[in-house]
């Protein structure tokens, strides 16, 4: 028995729980074993060792052993082993790969670890990775992601590889699924979608192991070389110029932008800051920000920042698309012709298509290990709210680590000459995009407004014939009032009054989904589709109508400036947005 269940010191069975929760996870590393809950004399195998070569390249790393690794005392031995297995070639097995778990004994019911238990195991673990030194760290499963680099959400970050230090030795982890989810959703119809993708992935990294870059992992002083000019007058400008003048001839500058809103066609829209610079130098000015310069400084601010960006060599954004509707919207389309410039998204788009991990904290979190937007209390959105200092040291940051971001991602891009054609589409996209932002799309009001009533009629009458339908007025006996806008509503009513199993969800409870509203037959239960048709019609009106009858979406200029994307949709094809002018 451990630390946390002390029978000997006859504690009551609560109060050790509730023990457990105040040792400092310090305290749980350096206790090791001493502190650890779990009763090794239960177990065939306590203290399991990782098995396989001593000079791995790739070390797999897993939860915790189950119940026939225990017996056999060797990780990933059974049903899930045999799956991981598999997917290596024999002698790249034995030759390359070691295998362990992020805890060493098997859990009670083979449950999931919990954080006493990781904790105090931890060294020992790390230890073992030191002393081997893979390449890689190739981790099944959301527990080691989180115990290796802190991340959560295997889904997206899986097949990515991901900077670490484990026990001081720095390399790359790289995500798969377990083994044992994979067996869980195995189809009938041949491989399922998580087979595929685990077997992907395990193939890929055998392959590509020995072509990863150089991991890189970076601890504190993530501002080093950021210099804040307050804007306080002619020294201040001086100061400017000098570092615009040193930077300009550097390959390429990160220049990242802090704004009073998202589109710089809305009536308040100003740039309040800039930042240019490289991961050595970088600097970070007020530019429209109301405390700062007077208006004849903050004229010459904006005449040096248009300078440096039309002499200066690669300017690196990160979403391109955004940096350029600004300045080419107060400065010119000038901008766009003249000027070269790089997007360390679009980079990291070309490089993993999938959406969802393409933020720069996502992306200093992979690189360079920590998450650069943790690194500052600034939020954006309320720069003004913030002492000047604090927006400029946040907006540095961001122009610092974006630069070298894209020198870290650029050789990832040129591995291939298919990631090379799609990152310079995406670069040559970006201008084009603004410019079609630009031009807007003008309205129709009082078309609007005439759509409006007609929606309005349409949706009434459609509602007078739902309430009509005799399961309607049933539940309405039943259960009082019946909104046909209310999904719980509605899968209640056909659930319940109706008897239909198409509402009833796998898993258990109900759902009036399109899906599952589209199987009813309309001759069986009528209100079925109208509702239906009421949604499409509610949808097209809040959507569409009532925010160009509102003007929520028109700018002062009387336009529709929707914003288009490129790394939005998985197939490739353009996304537009505020509004969608697609549909
Ligand atoms: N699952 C794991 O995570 N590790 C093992 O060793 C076996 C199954």
């Amino acid at each position: 028995m451990g630390f946390f269940f002390n029978a000997a010191r006859g504690a009551s069975p609560s109060k050790p729980r509730a023990a457990k929760k105040h040792i400092p996870v310090q305290t749980m590393r350096e206790m090791g074993c001493k502190a650890c809950p779990f009763d090794h004399a239960k177990l065939v195998t306590p203290k399991m060792r990782p098995s396989g070569t001593t000079r791995p390249s790739l070390y797999v790393l897993g939860e915790a052993p189950g119940e026939e690794e225990d017996t056999k005392g060797e990780p990933f031995v059974g049903k899930s082993g045999r799956l991981l297995r598999s997917c290596f070639d024999r002698d790249f097995l034995e030759d390359h790969v070691r295998i362990g778990n992020t805890i060493r004994c098997r859990p009670p019911e083979n449950r999931t670890p919990e954080t006493p238990e990781i904790e105090c195991c931890r060294d020992q673990v790390a230890q073992d990775i030191a002393d081997t030194q893979p390449l890689v760290v190739v981790g099944a499963g959301g527990i080691p992601l989180t115990w290796a680099t802190g991340l959560t959400n295997i889904t997206a970050w899986r097949g990515r590889t991901i900077v670490a230090k484990i026990g001081g030795h720095v390399c790359w982890y790289f995500p798969i699924l377990h083994p044992s989810y994979v067996l869980r959703k195995q189809s009938k119809y041949g491989k399922s979608e998580h087979e595929l993708v685990f077997e992907h992935d395990l193939h890929w990294i055998q392959k590509n192991y020995r072509r990863l870059p150089e991991p890189h992992f970076y601890e504190a002083s993530y501002d080093t070389g950021v210099t804040l000019i307050e804007g306080d007058g002619q020294r201040d400008l001086n100061k400017l110029e000098d570092i615009l003048n040193r930077l300009r001839d550097a390959p390429s500058v990160g220049v990242d932008i802090e704004t009073s809103c998202l589109r710089p066609y809305a009536a308040n829209a100003a740039i309040y800051m800039c930042s240019i610079g490289t991961f050595e130098d970088t600097v970070a000015f007020p530019v429209n920000d109301p405390r700062a310069w007077n208006s004849s400084l903050r004229r010459k601010v904006e005449g040096l920042l248009v300078e440096f960006i039309l002499e200066s060599r690669k300017k690196v954004a990160h979403h391109l698309g955004f940096e350029l509707e600004w300045f080419m919207y107060f400065y010119g389309n000038r901008i766009a012709n003249l000027t070269e410039w790089e997007d360390t998204m679009a980079q990291a788009h070309t490089i993993d298509e999938r959406i969802g991990v393409l933020g720069l904290g996502d992306l200093t979190s992979q690189y360079f290990g920590f998450d650069l937007k943790a690194q500052s209390d600034v939020d954006p959105k309320r720069l003004l709210e913030y002492p000047i200092r604090d927006g400029l040291r946040y907006n540095g940051m961001d122009a610092k680590w974006t630069q070298l971001l894209y020198d870290v991602q650029q050789p990832i891009v040129c591995t291939e000459p298919e990631l090379v054609n799609e990152y310079e589409r995406k670069i040559r996209l970006a201008p084009a995009l603004v410019l079609t932002q630009q031009k807007g799309i003008g309205v129709d009001k009082d078309y609007a407004r005439s759509l409006q009533e007609e929606m309005a009629v349409e949706i009434k009458g459609i509602e007078a014939q739902v309430m009509a339908c005799a399961e309607v007025k049933k539940y309405k006996q039943k259960y009082g009032e019946f909104l046909p806008s209310s999904p719980d509503h509605v899968a209640k009513m056909m659930d319940v009054i109706c008897d239909r199993k198409e509402v009833r969800k796998e898993g258990g409870g109900t759902t009036s989904d399109e899906g599952a509203l589209s199987k009813i037959p309309a001759k069986e239960v009528p209100s079925a589709p109208l509702i239906l048709e009421l949604r499409t019609i509610s949808k097209l009106q809040s959507t569409y109508i009532d925010p160009v009858v509102s003007g929520r979406i028109i700018y002062p200029d009387g336009l529709i400036h929707t914003k288009f994307g490129s790394m939005v949709a998985i197939t490739g094809r353009l996304n537009s947005e505020d509004p969608n002018v697609q549909n």
